[in-house]
């Protein structure tokens, strides 16, 4: 006799529903908080497991993970991640993650590092100015522009430039509408097409997606007629095209997919340290301290990064509660067993760093920020933790990410003390990342040593 996954009646779920209208975060936390760390939602056709025990996570992403297909549970972004890594299966993903990560080797990255220095010194200039008229800087939006550059220049080319306005537009459309209250919206309107035989109720994803593609193929064509300097991904795609390695389409799955992974998840990071740093301005000024000490220069150096221990940790706990990637998913291929539970196929599991991060079960005062958690002999469980994912599809770009979140905080550290601005409004958006809804706004004071 096989254990049954805790499963609220149809009634209590929908009566939930309402939540979902404010944030995906409360609906999901309910039944959590309710039914325990696996819960089995059905609504008509469609099953899900919310799963919130580190124990089934590592049978997902690792144990078995060939059966939890990551590609059929991102369907709705197909249009923006079709022939690219996130949606490659199995032989193809191999061979793909083995073409790509010479882009993600320590040469490389050391390579590109003079970029991100470049554009530091832009964003002191811009802070300066904000600082002499005493006006608030709003860091969500600073931090996609900048990230959206490093990206662009890091992994196209130095000399790479596109329309930053439209393509975060684009992003943000897409990021945003995975929420699920903007598909089943999305859902109706294809039912209603269909029905009355029109186009009239247009899906955008697929308009933006193609735009996406457009900007990021113009550098890949810029880049083969010798225009521009190739670097990065950008290169190893050249070369492995050149090379017959890769096809055309699989170039253009890589050029969307590689915005997708880059940009968001890096600035909204980066977002959230900053907004732990003003919330606790005794860690803010400890991480200062460490700095000065590591560090002589106005601009850190990638070398210098290994050296942090406390301002490191901060920087680990703050991906602890607030995980940018706050949600991922797998769709169950074949029937499953695991701790005497039977998982069927076709069952959608819902794996949250968010959730498992806050578990009381495995984080002492979940709640509470402590970088000291992450320092000394207090080794994290691999799968308490997880906000670069786990098991052969872990991030590829996590040491790329990590680096230029330290070096970048670290830098404006040395510079200027954050402050929390009154304007700051403490709600949030979580589609496919989470981040401030009104963006993050904080004054500045110059730091004169
Ligand atoms: C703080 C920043 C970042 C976070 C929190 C993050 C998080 C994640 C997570 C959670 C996954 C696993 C998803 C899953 O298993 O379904 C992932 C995969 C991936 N990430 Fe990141 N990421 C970050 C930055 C980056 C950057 C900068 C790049 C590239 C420039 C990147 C490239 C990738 C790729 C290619 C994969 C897919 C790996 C595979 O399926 O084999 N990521 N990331």
């Amino acid at each position: 006799m096989s254990k049954q996954f805790p499963s609220p009646p149809i009634g209590k779920i929908l009566s939930k529903s309402h939540l979902f209208l404010k944030d995906d975060i409360s609906f999901y936390q309910h039944f959590l908080e309710t039914y325990g760390d696996l819960v089995f939602l059905h609504i008509g056709d469609f099953e899900m497991l919310l799963v919130n025990d580190p124990g089934f996570i590592q049978q997902v992403l690792k144990t078995n993970y060939t059966n939890y297909s990551k590609p059929k549970s991102l369907r709705e972004l197909e249009p923006l991640l079709k022939d690219g890594i996130f949606f490659l299966e199995e032989e193809a993903w191999r061979k793909e993650v083995s073409i790509l990560k010479p882009a993600f080797h320590q040469t490389m990255i050391a390579q590109n590092e003079f970029v991100v220095k470049e554009e530091l010194k832009n964003t002191f200039e811009f802070l300066d100015n904000l600082c002499q008229q005493k006006r608030p800087a709003e860091l969500s939006s600073l931090l996609r522009n900048l990230f959206l550059t490093i990206l662009i220049r890091t992994q196209c080319s130095p000399s790479a430039s596109i329309d930053q306005k439209r393509m975060i537009e684009l992003l943000t459309l897409m990021l945003d509408g995975v929420r699920p209250i903007q598909f089943y919206s999305r859902v109706v309107r294809r039912e209603l097409n269909s029905f009355l035989k029109t186009e009239f109720f247009s899906d955008p994803f697929p308009a933006a997606a193609q735009e996406i593609e457009d900007m990021m193929m113009n550098l890949f064509y810029k880049a083969e007629s010798g225009t521009i300097e190739p670097t990065g991904i950008l290169f190893i795609l050249l070369q492995a095209y050149k090379d017959g390695r890769i096809n055309l389409t699989t170039v253009k799955g890589e050029m969307r997919n590689l915005v997708f992974a880059g940009m968001d998840t890096v600035a909204d990071g980066m977002t959230w340290f900053m907004n732990n740093l003003m919330i606790y301005p005794a860690i803010q000024s400890t991480c200062r301290e460490e700095v000065y000490r590591v560090a002589t220069d106005d601009i850190l150096a990638y070398s210098q990064i290994d050296k942090f221990v406390y301002f490191y940790a901060s920087f680990r706990e703050s991906l602890r509660l607030n995980p940018s990637v706050w949600a991922f998913h797998r769709m169950t291929l074949a029937d499953d067993t695991w701790d005497g539970y039977e998982i069927h196929k076709g069952v959608w599991i819902f794996i949250s760093p968010f959730f498992l991060h806050r578990n009381k079960k495995y984080w002492e005062d979940a709640l509470t920020f402590k970088p000291e958690r992450f320092i000394g002999s207090n080794i994290v469980n691999t799968y308490h933790y997880i906000p670069f994912g786990q098991g052969p599809h872990y991030c590829l770009g996590s040491r790329i990410a990590q680096l230029q979140i330290m070096q970048i905080t670290g830098s404006l550290l040395k510079r200027y003390e954050f402050l929390k601005s009154a304007k700051s409004k403490d709600k949030f958006y979580a589609g496919g990342m989470m981040h401030p809804s009104h963006g993050l706004f904080a004054d500045l004071k110059q730091i004169s040593r």
